[in-house]
């Protein structure tokens, strides 16, 4: 095959993939893109604070965060819910280089998932998922004891902890600790 052949093949592939990245942002709203490293630490700080809770990743794009939990928490359950190909594919295909047998990632919309019970949640949405999320949590049909988001605070809900990360974003890091909690 020629450089040219090679090249034309290589464009395409990178365009195709483009397309099915835009096509997934399209469909959830936000693209996948990941937290800040900093992000990622202040997260961390606040899920050493969830006892042994499983850790659910709501939108777990690339897999960056979802990663880092399962490694940082080798005795807890984490999920990641991720519906755009792209960046799930990706992240099952580091799961499995990694070996995190914590870890469950599943392509799948996580308002039509079964959340574990007394689940963290970990959200880096938007304000539209966030009130969904709230919604959610009104309708007493799971059992969340924490929430920690990313940049977009949950509606309706006094959070615990708040900071402010000197990331390029300023992203604030809210952590919730829900009144139904029953366990820690
Ligand atoms: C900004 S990224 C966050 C990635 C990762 N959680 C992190 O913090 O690095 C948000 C991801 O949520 C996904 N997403 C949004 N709504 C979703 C839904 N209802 N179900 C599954 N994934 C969703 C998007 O496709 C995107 O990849």
């Amino acid at each position: 095959m020629t450089m040219t052949l090679w090249m034309t093949l290589v464009i395409a592939l990178l365009l195709l993939i483009l397309v099915f990245i835009v096509i997934g942002t399209l469909h959830s709203g936000i693209s996948p893109m990941p937290s800040s490293k900093k992000a990622y630490q202040a997260m961390e700080t606040m899920a050493d604070q969830t006892g042994n809770t499983p850790l659910v990743d709501l939108g777990s794009g690339w897999g960056n965060l979802a990663l880092r939990l399962a490694k940082r928490y080798p005795d807890r359950q984490v999920y990641g819910y991720e519906v755009s190909w792209i960046p799930f594919l990706f992240s099952v295909m580091m799961k499995k280089l990694l070996k995190l047998d914590n870890l469950t990632l599943a392509r799948q919309d996580f308002f039509t998932a079964d959340w574990p019970d007394n689940a963290t949640l970990l959200c880096y949405l938007f304000p539209g998922a966030m009130q969904r999320v709230a919604d959610v949590l009104k309708q007493d049909k799971t059992s969340v004891d924490y929430v920690i988001c990313n940049n977009f605070a949950l509606p309706g809900h006094q959070p615990e902890q708040s900071m402010q990360i000197q990331d390029f974003y300023r992203s604030p890091i809210y952590f919730y600790r829900l009144a139904s909690i029953t366990s820690s």
